[in-house]
């Protein structure tokens, strides 16, 4: 069985770098902040091209400290794509702000620009554009439309590492970035990680300074409030090592989605939801089936595993009780999208399997 992701394959490829990073970690005397996790800091700044970089918990919390640190709060409405991990409209929901659902481009699932534009109010003070699946959202259309209303712009960049935008690495673009390491990420750690990116020292501190208590110029001096939702060494250790292998994992994903690409060409089953482009890193593979339970059935049947990324369209999640808006793209979307296995440790056999299967699907005559 070709499984969606097996992160075993990773860390067999990974194991001895791991283990010293754990040593290291150990053999510092310091579990809480520290060392490893400003070398990861100053690691990750550089490769994206970010001035500063600020360790955190999680995905969720990179989001949401990157909206509170640029002022957004109770009341504030945020435009925030109608389909992502729930993850996005809930850093907004946290901060007591209202999460605006904007539809979404039928062909990428990335938030429609122009209907982003139509949605803002006199209200609205930030939007998070989701590099969804890998793929940059058109960021100069952002920052015209967040330049024209005065928005804050948070990036989500919790698919994206390393993708690019006219040779920008995202996360850079915008006011701030904020990234998952979510163990399945393109840069996934050995637990939850997160990290927020930005040029502005004053965003940065108080990222940091929310993320520890609100403790400011000194570890008791406690003065916005904050919670906990630091980066923990051990997965900032474990990060680093990865990080130079990052470009190389990507380029891996690029050469699989282009033979997926090519195999799907004509399909009546399935076709892809986005082209291979430049900047794109694949995070995931992503195609609209016809008959999706079908579609599963006959991969599944192949020994090939798939994923549903996502089931819901966030107008359809209770947790969302304060979210506005209609997306019904996003909506048909969550209805006929399937991930496909696509990952660095695919063999190449794995990919000749998936792509044969490909071809041969269904009642139709490939092409
Ligand atoms: C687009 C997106 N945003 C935010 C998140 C949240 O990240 P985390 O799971 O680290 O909180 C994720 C990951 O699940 C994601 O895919």
């Amino acid at each position: 069985m070709i499984e969606f992701l097996d992160l075993k394959l990773r860390n067999r490829e990974m194991q001895t770098l791991f283990m010293a990073s754990c040593d290291d970690v150990i053999d510092s005397g310091r579990y809480v902040g520290g060392p490893m996790v400003t070398k990861f800091e100053h690691a990750f700044a550089k490769y994206v091209g970010a001035s500063h970089m600020v360790g955190v918990g999680n995905g969720l919390d990179a989001i949401r400290l990157a909206l509170q640190a640029l002022g957004i709060g109770g009341g504030d409405e945020v435009l925030v794509p109608g389909i992502s991990a729930i993850a996005t409209g809930l850093a907004v929901q946290q901060l007591g702000a209202v999460p605006v659902l904007v539809d979404v481009d039928a062909s990428t699932g990335l938030i429609d620009l122009e209907a982003a534009a139509d949605a803002v109010t006199p209200r609205t003070r930030a939007m998070v554009p989701v590099h969804l699946y890998g793929r940059p959202v058109n960021m100069d259309v952002v920052l015209e439309i967040a330049e024209r209303h005065d928005l804050m712009v948070v990036e989500d960049c919790a698919q994206a590492h390393g993708a690019t935008w006219m040779g920008r690495t995202v996360g850079t673009i915008g006011h701030a970035g904020a990234f998952s390491f979510y163990p399945t990420k393109n840069l996934g750690a050995l637990g939850d990680a997160g990290g927020v990116v930005t040029h502005d020292k004053r965003v940065a501190d108080r990222v940091r300074s929310l993320a520890n208590y609100g403790a400011v110029k000194d570890r008791y001096d406690h003065q916005l409030p904050g919670w906990n939702s630091r980066l923990d060494p051990m997965q900032a250790n474990a990060l680093r090592v990865q990080l130079p292998y990052l470009n190389e994992w990507n380029a891996r994903r690029q050469q699989i989605a282009q033979r997926y690409h090519l195999a799907l060409a004509g399909s009546t089953v399935a076709t892809p939801l986005t082209w291979p482009d430049a900047g794109h890193v694949w995070h995931l593979y992503v195609v609209k089936a016809k008959n999706r339970p079908r579609f599963r059935q006959q991969l599944e049947s192949a020994g090939i595993g798939t994923e549903v990324h996502y089931p819901t369209a966030l107008m359809d999640a209770p947790a969302l009780h304060s979210a506005i808006g209609n997306t019904p793209k996003a909506r048909h979307l969550a209805d006929c999208v399937v991930s496909l296995p696509c990952h660095p440790w695919l063999a190449d056999s794995d990919v000749d399997h998936i792509v044969e299967t490909l071809r041969t699907l269904g009642d139709i005559p490939w092409q």
